[in-house]
């Protein structure tokens, strides 16, 4: 089908035109994980709506996402997800006017779900599309929700389910990776530990789960930081080099359960312990490599003033307390989004996609997904 590009733009930079300043209002879709999200954000910082189908209940059972089971949930929570932000938003499609989804990185199957309702929606509507990186939407998050904003450039730590990054960022779409991790993301090692200590998934208000990564949180905090452990630190990964591991030290804590035997799952005390170190050495881990990194922008002349960190594991309150104090001592400020933002939701895809809109520089329809997206290849505004 030829793409009428052309048409939707010159529909929308007229609507938009620099003399008829007025905010504009974006609805936003979010399929890459196992979260359905769709929201309503407008230019000028406002979030309208945020609704987040979580599928805890679905993928408990497996442990982990299940790809299946993760495309199959937003199949069928995607309509009434879309239908609850425009409601809570009070707007109907008449008032949006563009319609932003994750394009990458993700699972495939999952993108597509997002992708191909906006893409639909749009065409249908006659409404201009742009097609976002999940980890930029991440690391632009402060942007819509901070009173002081970050200024450029920034350090932007980006800790998911899915990745673990270090990224010089110079400008909203340029991304200069400082460390990635080697194997396993943080948040599937707090995952993969959680279930290897035979941590329940917890209860939230209503219906609502609490998932693997903060229950371990919860867990942790029950040891007294003051106790020693009653057996040996586990080893930072990596030390000295720009880079990050966690499947070695899953690795640990998994030969370290087996050594303390059922004690270390069925004694609550031991449970804690090893909940905490795992969560000690993991988040000394990026400690270490942050202050890498910054001494690395020093050295290079390169003034960085502020830490963004953002993505799932960022919400983790130990984490924040940790890499707070490290950053003090540097006189470096730490910005994050509110919990709320830092795990996967749509608003911070809504306000990723903003400029691109307000600028017209727009998707075709045709565009496809891109599970895997290096963050380095985002492209330059148009002249
Ligand atoms: O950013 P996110 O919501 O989804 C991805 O893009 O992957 O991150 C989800 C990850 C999961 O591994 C989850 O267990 C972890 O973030 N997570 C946490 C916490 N909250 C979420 N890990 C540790 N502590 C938390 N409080
Ligand atoms: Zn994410």
């Amino acid at each position: 089908m030829p793409c009428r590009r052309g048409n939707v733009l010159r529909t929308f930079r007229s609507r938009q035109s620099p003399f008829v300043s007025r905010n504009i209002y974006v609805l936003a879709l979010e399929s890459s994980a196992d979260d359905t999200c769709a929201a309503v954000v407008s230019s000028n910082r406002k979030i309208l709506s945020n609704v987040v189908a979580h599928q805890f209940q679905d993928q408990e059972k497996w442990g982990g996402i299940h790809p299946m089971i993760s495309t199959e949930c937003h199949q069928k929570r995607m309509p009434g997800t879309v239908r609850m932000a425009l409601e809570e938003s009070g707007m109907d499609m008449d008032s949006i006017d563009g319609i932003a989804f994750t394009r990458g990185p993700g699972m495939v199957s999952c993108l597509n779900v997002g992708a191909n309702a906006a893409k639909t929606l749009a065409a249908a509507l006659n409404k201009p599309i742009v097609g976002v990186h999940h980890m930029q939407a991440h690391a632009l998050t402060p942007f819509l929700t901070s009173e002081n904003p970050p200024q450029f450039p920034f350090l932007a730590l980006l800790a998911s389910g899915g990745h673990t990054m270090l990224l010089l960022a110079t400008s909203p779409v340029s991304f200069k990776m400082l460390a990635n991790t080697a194997d396993v993301s943080i948040g599937n090692a707090f995952d993969r530990v959680s279930r290897e200590l035979k941590i329940p998934w917890g209860e939230a208000s209503g219906s609502a789960r609490i998932g693997a990564g903060p229950m371990l949180e919860k867990i942790a905090a029950k040891h007294p930081t003051s106790n020693p452990y009653s057996f040996p630190e586990l080893p930072l990964a990596m030390q000295g080099s720009l880079g990050f591991s966690f499947g070695g030290l899953v690795s640990s804590v998994q030969r370290l359960i087996t050594k303390l035997g059922p004690a270390a799952t069925e004694d609550s005390a031991t449970q804690a312990a090893i909940a905490h170190a795992f969560q000690h050495a993991a988040v000394g881990q990026l400690q270490e490599k942050l202050m890498l990194a910054l001494r690395s922008c020093e050295r290079r002349g390169i003034a960085v003033k502020t830490v963004v960190a953002s993505g799932g594991v960022a919400s983790n309150m130990y984490l924040r307390s940790c890499v707070e104090s490290t950053m003090k001592t540097l006189g470096i400020a730490v910005q994050y989004p509110p919990i709320s933002l830092c795990t996967d939701n749509a608003a911070m895809i809504a306000w990723a996609s903003m400029d691109r809109f307000l600028r017209g520089d727009v998707d075709p329809y045709d565009i496809t997904v891109k599970p895997k997206w290096d963050l380095g290849e985002l492209h330059a505004p148009p002249e």
